[in-house]
């Protein structure tokens, strides 16, 4: 069996290396990478491949940043002539990005069937980019892989019933299996220079980054607490921040950094703030209370009990969410056994 997987985004690495790792075990398939070049910094995408010892991509299209017209025209073009090279059995997609999209559309219309992981995500919001992208992908996929049961009953409403498993979450297995290199030396050098108590925050959703009213907002929350934060900056935020914003003084700026050492910054949080999906559900598996910086979360799993807590870019909301008592109870096994990964594999070579 051949599978094409096709990556492009940061998240979207760190899913195919838990995949990959699985589909290295099995000398019948032969895996074909093909990154789409969305990202491309070294520490947006290099150091994720090194990390995480994902192989070399067999492709790297080098689509690189432009609009979303622009970005997904020049995915699918790349893409197509890949497959129509490679004839895979299958596709394997990730996630909710442009490269998940395109990788999706090009196959369907090449005829090769399509795997989508982390399918049925809804946020209910058109407003954003990755809504659009999920319900494509979903619509246009032959076998969907649902991360929760919150998924699975959105993909039944969406009468896709019939092309749904429940494989739990990769991006749990991925926290289980790479816990224990943490302590590994190199990790560590993150924390030069960091207070020991600090929030950890990231934000790089289109709603907060191409709205200089809500990273104010957010800003001024910071600005009025007397906790020190922490974040690591994406390249469009950066852009944001470099057109005038004063950041207040207790904002540590660090670079973006790697999968194992965002687990590290995240372990040692007091808190996490995020408008990311992934980080929400990286604080709940490393029992960190979350405050997500959105108006809405597709892992509604992770709002009992407060572990986290939608404030959307509101300062007043954020900073009660901040003082917030920090839950007792244990976190939900929701998110399936740490197995996802196996279960997909099998399933594509019971097709
Ligand atoms: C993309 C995904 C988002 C995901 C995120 C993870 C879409 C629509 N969005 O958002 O769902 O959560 O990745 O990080 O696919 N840039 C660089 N260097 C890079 C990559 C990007 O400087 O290596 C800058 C460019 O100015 C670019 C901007 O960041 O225009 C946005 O990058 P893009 O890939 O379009 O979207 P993300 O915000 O990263």
């Amino acid at each position: 069996m051949k599978i094409a997987t096709i990556v492009g985004a940061r998240p979207q690495f760190v899913k195919a290396a838990t995949v990959s790792r699985i589909i290295a075990r099995y000398n019948d398939i032969r895996e074909v990478i093909i990154h789409t070049g969305q990202h491309y910094d070294e520490n947006m995408s290099d150091i994720f491949f090194r990390e995480l010892n994902i192989p070399e991509p067999d492709y790297n299209l080098g689509v690189g940043s432009g609009s979303h017209a622009e970005q997904t025209g020049q995915m699918l073009q790349g893409i197509e002539k890949v497959l129509i090279d490679e004839r895979p059995d299958w596709t394997l997609v990730y996630g909710d990005t442009n490269s998940t999209v395109a990788a999706a559309l090009a196959a369907a219309k090449l005829h090769i069937p399509v795997a989508h992981v982390e399918a049925g995500l809804r946020s209910f919001n058109r407003m954003m980019p990755e809504e659009i992208n999920r319900i494509v992908t979903d619509r246009i996929s032959d076998l969907l892989f649902a991360p929760t049961q919150t998924a699975v009953q959105n993909l039944g409403t969406e009468g896709l019933a019939g092309i749904t498993c429940f494989s739990g979450d990769v991006m749990f297995d991925s926290v289980l299996f790479y816990l224990d290199m943490l302590d590994k030396k190199g990790m560590k050098e993150v924390m030069r220079g960091l207070p020991e108590k600090y929030m950890l925050v990231t934000i790089h959703r289109a709603e907060n980054t191409d709205n200089p009213e809500n990273l104010k907002q957010i800003l001024a929350a910071f600005r009025r607490s007397e906790h020190t934060f922490v974040l690591p900056v994406h390249p469009r935020t950066r852009k944001l921040l470099n057109t005038g914003f004063t950041t207040p003084p207790n904002l540590i700026l660090i670079e973006p950094v790697g999968y194992l050492q965002m687990l590290l910054l995240t372990r040692n949080a007091v808190k996490v703030l995020t408008d990311s999906g992934g980080l929400q559900k990286e604080a709940y598996f490393l029992n960190r209370q979350c405050i997500t910086l959105r108006i809405e979360t597709e892992w509604i799993e992770t709002l009992h009990d407060n572990w986290n807590t939608i404030t959307g870019p509101d300062t007043e909301a954020i900073l009660r969410a901040m003082e917030a008592p920090v839950p007792s109870s244990p976190v939900l096994p929701s998110f399936g056994t740490g197995n996802a990964a196996s279960f997909i594999v099998d399933r594509l070579l019971k097709s």
